[in-house]
């Protein structure tokens, strides 16, 4: 357990907050953790009884003792208002009694928690209630006495603990073989990080199961289970990293950014005393490689990859949006470290035209001071394509390490991404034929392709292999050149709105582009120099070299 709960958990009782709220799936493992802190006298001073409350038990203590007729809440509250001991009750799935989504809650049972409340906090003796539940219900009249305790998913220790037992209790029955090595548990344990105690333990039987046999290969029903469960939260997402940053053509100004932060929240970067890096914004034209970088980021840094899927909070789909990031957060920082990508960001600001655009804020303003305040090494890399309605609050200092600006590519840069997506496929002789990947052939395409997007030159070399294969016969340079002339390109029919998002990054963000492989001359020196005097790129962005 993160020693942060204890502590937290620790201070709260001290302090004598009468009603503390934990959202968790995972009652047993809160109600073992609030047990741990309430009788350990060294971190709460006065050690505190337990109790435990539900509908089908009502008020139990650990060692068994029952306090009879109190399986009601009403009888059970009034129980717990004449207890005279420090003690701390934990009440098991109240929520339903407490309201919520339209419905109102049991007036009688939020009548007896005011009640609680405020004899709690007059009292002399320490008592504190503590609701567990997995959906989080505050009626409006508790508001004030109510206090939410962040509860976080098991960590890679106690991961490693149920494996461990489990491994250990199938070695004993000898019905099945292990073969993992210590880096390979480690694995097992990094790739069930996210998931609940009882989630992991599901995942690591299934694996154990599936063919009598536990090895690496059983990582992948790891993984799936892992899927699963973060596609369950709604908003996130597992990605599988693709390609490496290797694989990205040009950008890099803003690959070597990406690369001075590689290993920043390693414990030796706090110890040299860095701070963990919050994450980047890359906004530009589209088709350039801002989706493609955040997963190369990941696959380079070899950590997991995590879409964050931020309009779907408005898409009605899933349950209340609050709790949806919430859960969403909580499973990031299970993970870490790992890359957070939030693609197209702006799509998380209130819709335009209808929608709860007050919901919409709060959510967004909650995503936000999380990214500023987080401690867990937790990426993250957003995306955005309509910058217009990005809100000041999102631009300001100090909120992203950094904001690129991905323009249409460079002829320098369009050399390097038609080479890689001509390498890969012309090392399969039967594309290659005789056509040789050569700075002759590159220095051509990339001057046919002035204007043209990344993805519009990946869109050409398919277009191409398209060609050559209806004729079965190799790729040549006519197939691509062809191609190319077929296309228009977004810069041409949207002329007008390319210049207006440079315009735009050219005081606002850095180019992602490196000086080197700018084309001096030939293009208009657009944007003027920024209030801090950095000088405006050929493109939009400005340049400020990594
Ligand atoms: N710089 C690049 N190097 C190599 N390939 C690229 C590059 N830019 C784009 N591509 C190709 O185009 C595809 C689309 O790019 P990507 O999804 O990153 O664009 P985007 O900037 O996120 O665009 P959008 O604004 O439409 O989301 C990529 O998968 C890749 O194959
Ligand atoms: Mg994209």
């Amino acid at each position: 357990m993160s020693r942060s709960f204890r502590d937290n958990l620790a201070q709260l009782l001290k302090a004598r907050l009468p009603i503390l709220y934990v959202e968790s799936y995972e009652e047993s493992r809160v109600i073992a953790e609030v047990t741990a802190v309430a009788r350990d006298g060294t971190s709460v001073r006065t050690p505190r009884a337990v109790w435990t409350w539900s509908l089908t038990e009502g008020l139990v203590q650990p060692d068994g003792v029952v306090r009879r007729g109190t399986t009601d809440p009403a009888d059970a509250l009034d129980a717990v208002l004449r207890l005279d001991e420090p003690s701390v009750v934990i009440l098991r799935d109240l929520h339903p009694v407490l309201g919520g989504d339209g419905r109102p809650g049991d007036p009688r049972i939020i009548r007896r928690l005011r009640d609680v409340a405020a004899a709690f906090k007059s009292g002399t003796v320490p008592r504190t209630l503590v609701l567990v539940s997995p959906v989080l219900r505050i009626p409006v009249e508790l508001d004030r006495d109510v206090t939410i305790v962040d509860f976080p998913l098991p960590s890679e220790a106690e991961i490693r603990m149920v494996l461990d037992g489990l491994i250990a209790a199938n070695i004993a029955s000898g019905r099945i073989q292990i073969r993992l090595d210590d880096v390979q548990r480690e694995r097992f344990a990094k790739a069930a990080l996210g998931l609940t105690l009882h989630e992991a333990e599901n995942a690591f039987a299934r694996a154990i199961v599936n063919d009598g046999i536990l090895d690496v290969h059983d990582l992948r029903v790891v993984h799936e289970e892992k899927r699963q469960a973060v596609r369950k939260s709604g908003l996130l997402e597992v990605v599988e990293a693709g390609a490496g940053l290797a694989d990205i053509g040009g950008l890099e100004n803003l690959k070597r950014w990406l690369a001075k932060r590689e290993g920043a929240w390693l414990a030796a970067a706090a110890e040299y005393g860095l701070p963990a890096p919050r994450g980047v914004l890359i906004t530009g034209v589209p088709g350039c490689g801002k989706s493609l970088t955040a997963k190369a980021v990941a696959a380079t840094w070899e950590l997991p990859l995590l879409r964050f899927d931020i309009g779907r909070v408005f898409s009605g789909l899933v349950g209340s949006s609050e709790q949806n990031l919430r859960t969403a957060i909580r499973i990031a920082e299970a993970t870490a470290p790992c890359v957070l990508w939030v693609d197209e960001i702006e799509k998380g600001l209130a819709p335009d035209s209808g929608g709860d655009s007050g919901t919409a804020s709060r959510v967004f303003g909650t995503f936000l001071t999380w990214m500023q305040e987080k401690t867990r090494p937790v990426f993250v890399i957003a995306t955005a394509n309509d910058i217009g309605r990005l809100p000041p609050e999102l631009l300001r200092k100090g909120r992203f390490d950094e904001i690129f600006f991905v323009d249409l590519p460079t002829q320098v840069e369009r050399r390097s991404i038609w080479r890689v997506h001509l390498a890969r496929r012309l090392r399969n002789p039967a594309v290659a034929g005789g056509l040789v990947l050569d700075d002759d052939l590159l220095a051509e395409l990339s001057a046919l392709t002035e204007g043209y997007s990344g993805a519009e030159i990946e869109q050409a070399v398919i277009a191409g292999l398209f060609e050559a294969f209806s004729a079965r016969r190799p790729l040549d340079r006519d197939d691509l050149v062809r191609a190319v002339a077929t296309m228009v390109p977004l810069s041409v029919t949207q002329a007008e709105q390319i210049d207006a998002v440079r315009a735009w990054a050219s005081t606002r963000a850095v180019a992602a582009t490196a000086a080197e492989d700018w084309d001096l001359g030939g293009r208009p020196t657009i944007g003027r120099p920024g209030p801090d005097g950095f000088p405006p790129g050929p493109h939009g962005g400005r340049l400020v070299e990594y």
